[in-house]
């Protein structure tokens, strides 16, 4: 009897491992990449476009930045209720004559033109395109997840309407509610925001273009889950703008949305949660993306390339407090979550430098 239940295991496992192996069966293409499947192969030659003609050469710079945030804009424009956009279809860039006069879209006219020229040269869809170009500029970011990319979205068919895209100036309870109209729950609208460690702002205060929302803005680190918690003490540039509060560091911008979502009972054991939890950010920007990134589309429809994606590159030396500060200057609003043991760097509080286009 044992015996019988024992060999039915063993055929169960061995069913199993066949059918995975039938599964990750690969494809060599003609260029020598190997991948899941041979509609795939077309996207490594626009791989090489994207890094040559977009990113510098693999860069995390100011465009893989806004490739990111224009993947966002795009696929947020979608409600599961209907009657908004198509989702993450690329009507940000196919319709950018439309979209780009909405208020929330200030500063997407840079990405757009850059990215423009390059979609010209490829065969993909709008949709394919942005949410291509998201996953390859996030990946040159150190410590970044490689994000999973699926092909075969159809041309968007109109532009999404306007008021889809959260504004800094927005309540906590009005960005849950547009997320959540979305699809998304407050702790998916948090592990998003996890992208605010690649960011910087050009147009809350034009007179400071390129200020970064944390201190490290290259790296795909927990820095702006710790940074927003830290006592503001300063404006940047030109006084205070609509959407921006005090910030901790000279040269740094504080989202006023960031702040107030790190510190809303819905929302501030999780933001705290990730303040050096790195694995952990990674792993839920990665599903939450994963879910934004086919947002209104026809999954059944699409084809897994994440494999064509770069691997990221690793992530090398651990947060800190920045000069200066220490758990003193921590903002808590999650008393009941301890707070972790994060070494402080030596010296006077840094002036924290923009990112500069290039
Ligand atoms: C509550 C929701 C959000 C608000 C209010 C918000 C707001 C903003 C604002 C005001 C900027 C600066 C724009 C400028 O002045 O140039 C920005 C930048 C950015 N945002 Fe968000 N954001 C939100 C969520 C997201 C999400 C979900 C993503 C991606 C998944 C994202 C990715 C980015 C990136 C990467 C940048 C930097 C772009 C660059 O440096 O060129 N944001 N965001």
């Amino acid at each position: 009897m044992l015996f019988a239940r024992l060999s039915t295991v063993v055929t169960i496992a061995l069913g199993t491992s066949l059918s995975n192996a039938a599964l990750t069966k690969r494809v060599t293409c003609a260029t020598g990449q190997v991948t899941a499947h041979a509609a795939c192969c077309a996207l490594f030659p626009v791989v090489d476009l994207l890094q040559d003609q977009l990113f510098d050469g693999a860069e995390c710079g100011e465009e893989a930045h806004s490739a990111l945030r224009l993947a966002f804009h795009d696929a947020i424009g979608f409600s599961i209720h209907g009657g908004k956009g198509g989702g993450a279809d690329g009507s940000i860039l196919a319709f950018n004559s439309t979209e780009l006069q909405f208020h929330a879209n200030g500063g997407i006219d840079e990405i757009i033109e850059g990215q423009f020229p390059v979609f010209q040269q490829t065969k993909l869809s709008a949709g394919d395109f942005v949410h291509l170009a998201a996953a390859v500029g996030t990946a040159n970011c150190p410590g970044a997840p490689r994000l999973q990319f699926m092909l075969g979205r159809p041309p968007p068919r109109v532009a999404a309407p306007d008021l889809t895209v959260p504004e800094p100036t927005d309540d906590v309870t009005t960005i849950l509610a547009r997320f959540a109209d979305a699809g998304f729950s407050p702790r998916e609208a948090v592990a998003l925001l996890s992208s605010h460690t690649v960011a910087a702002a050009d147009v809350v205060d034009v007179t400071i273009p390129g200020t970064p929302f944390d201190s490290t803005p290259f790296t795909f680190d927990t820095q702006i889950f710790l940074e927003v918690l830290l006592k503001g003490s300063l404006f940047p540039g030109n006084g205070s703008q609509p959407g921006e509060v005090l910030s901790p560091l000279a040269g740094e911008m504080r989202l006023q949305s960031d702040f107030v979502i790190s510190q809303d009972p819905r929302t501030a054991c999780f933001w705290q949660a990730l303040v050096a939890n790195e694995n952990r950010m990674v792993r839920e920007f990665k599903d939450a993306m994963a879910k934004l990134q086919v947002l209104g589309q026809d999954t059944r429809r699409l084809i897994d390339c994440s494999d064509v994606v770069p691997q990221p590159p690793q992530l090398k030396t651990a947060i800190t407090f920045p000069a200066s500060f220490s758990q003193e200057d921590v903002q808590i609003a999650c008393p009941q979550l301890p707070f972790p043991s994060i070494a402080t760097v030596a010296g006077p509080a840094p002036t924290v430098p923009p990112v500069l286009g290039s």
